[in-house]
């Protein structure tokens, strides 16, 4: 086969930045998943706004997964669009929230640990693979983007920035399992 973007000069280990690239867009397809289901289970009198906001994040995630996937078959890879395992591959969770402000605060722990992870990938990329990531570093800015949104929102809805501890300890939970 031809190669492409890959050259002699390619420092890092391509086939586990493929893997690392393959949980990302996990990560992303899941945070589209649940922000869409966020988006038509809005409602309340702050639904219009919160529901669109929703809408929104679900739509930046998508061009996330899309760049991700790009990249992975620059590297020769197969992007992952298995349903199969799919939660287990992410970083973030699937999780539905039963009011407004539940929802936004499960939300806002996703994005805390998307935040993570992704700031983890870029140092490992470090000068190794700079396209890749120049990537992440821009996804990585919209996330943070994204949490100040919804810490935004909470405010606007009269509740602290933070998660609720329930969420917290979870995000906690699965980040301690990350570095395992
Ligand atoms: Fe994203
Ligand atoms: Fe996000």
């Amino acid at each position: 086969m031809q190669r492409g973007a890959v050259t002699a000069g390619y420092k890092a280990d391509r086939e586990t930045v493929v893997k690392i690239l393959n949980e990302a867009l996990a990560t992303e397809i899941v945070c589209v998943l649940r922000y869409k289901h966020h988006h038509y289970m809005a409602s309340g009198i702050h639904a219009q706004s919160v529901a669109a906001e929703f809408l929104e994040h679900a739509n930046e995630e998508q061009l996330h997964a899309d760049q991700i996937a790009e990249r992975i078959t620059q590297l020769d890879g197969s992007p992952n669009f298995s349903p199969e395992g799919m939660l287990t591959r992410s970083h973030s969770e699937y999780v539905e929230g039963s009011s407004l402000v539940e929802m936004i605060e499960e939300d806002l722990v996703a994005e805390r640990i998307a935040i993570d992870s992704y700031r983890e990938i870029v140092e490992y990329l470090g000068n190794d693979d700079i396209t890749t990531r120049r990537i992440m570093e821009q996804i990585l800015a919209k996330e943070e983007e994204h949490a100040e949104d919804l810490k935004t929102l909470l405010e606007e809805l009269g509740k602290k920035g933070e998660p609720a501890a329930e969420s917290l300890k979870k995000a906690e939970g699965k980040k301690a399992e990350m570095r395992h």
